[in-house]
């Protein structure tokens, strides 16, 4: 059996990091080598993973992949790390600004990474199907309607705009409706209405840990590949 990839999860503490802590626990194909937060941590080393403050990322030993569930505040210090030791990196934090959106693009050159505004699987598979459908379905119609939680801000969600870019970039004219009601996690439907005959094509997610589950899987798939901007559907196989 080979050596399991050694992961860096930047934002330990939060609902993402403590998703991924989760799920490596029972994955025999990774290794936590270093968990990091922000502030210092409490305990040094919980159920055999060693934390680190963020202001000690430069001490931190050697490892294959870092993911990345922060705040943009941390970004710029990992990112720098992982040029610095040619290693891949997964970033799902949201928010980043153009100076960061730029980094990014320029660590690509010398990295291979991926970056996210969601890592579902389903999702990253939805997209490839609205592309086709609109590229298969001209002059249809095409509506993407999103359903989230009362507190969630901004709408349309970065997910809806994503999956509306895909269909604009074969011509459609999309509009979009959101919901926001109850604790819903996220639905995005996508609708292509023609004369007489109407497609959707329908995502729902029940848990936040889909996001962690498509991160580790994107992780796991990235190492080892050459310097590049990959997306999800690119780490799919
Ligand atoms: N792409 C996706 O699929 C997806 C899905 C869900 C969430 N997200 C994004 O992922 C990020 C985290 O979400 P969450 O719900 O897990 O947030 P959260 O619960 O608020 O956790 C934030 C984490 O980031 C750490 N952190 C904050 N500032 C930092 C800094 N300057 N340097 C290093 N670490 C820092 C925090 O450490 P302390 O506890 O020490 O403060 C904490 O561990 C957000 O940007 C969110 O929008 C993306």
């Amino acid at each position: 059996m080979s050596a399991p990839t050694r992961l860096l999860i930047h934002g330990a503490s939060g609902r993402m990091g403590q998703a991924l802590l989760r799920l490596c626990e029972d994955n025999p194909a990774c290794a936590v080598v270093a968990a990091v937060t922000q502030r210092s941590p409490a305990q040094r080393v919980v159920d055999g993973v060693p934390f680190f403050a963020a202001s000690e990322l430069a001490a931190v030993p050697a490892f294959d992949v870092a993911i990345d569930f922060s705040l943009p505040a941390g970004f710029d210090a990992l990112l720098e790390l992982c040029r610095k030791r040619g290693v891949a990196l997964v970033s799902g934090t949201t928010g980043l600004d153009e100076a960061q959106r730029l980094a990014l693009a320029a660590a690509a050159t010398r990295i291979p990474l991926v970056w996210a505004s969601n890592f579902s699987l389903g999702v990253a598979v939805l997209a490839e199907l609205v592309e086709r459908a609109a590229a298969a379905l001209p002059g249809w119609d095409v509506d993407v309607v999103e359903a989230h939680h009362a507190q969630k801000k901004d709408a349309p969600s970065g997910t809806a705009l994503t999956l509306g870019e895909g269909a604009a970039s074969h011509g459609a004219k999309v509009a979009y409706a959101s919901l926001r009601a109850g604790d819903i996690v996220g639905e995005h439907t996508v609708q292509f209405t023609g004369l007489g005959e109407r497609l959707e094509l329908v995502h729902r997610a029940g848990s936040r840990d889909i996001f962690a589950r498509g991160a580790l899987h994107a992780a796991l798939r990235l190492v080892g590949r050459p310097p590049a901007a990959y997306r999800i559907r690119d780490l799919l196989d």
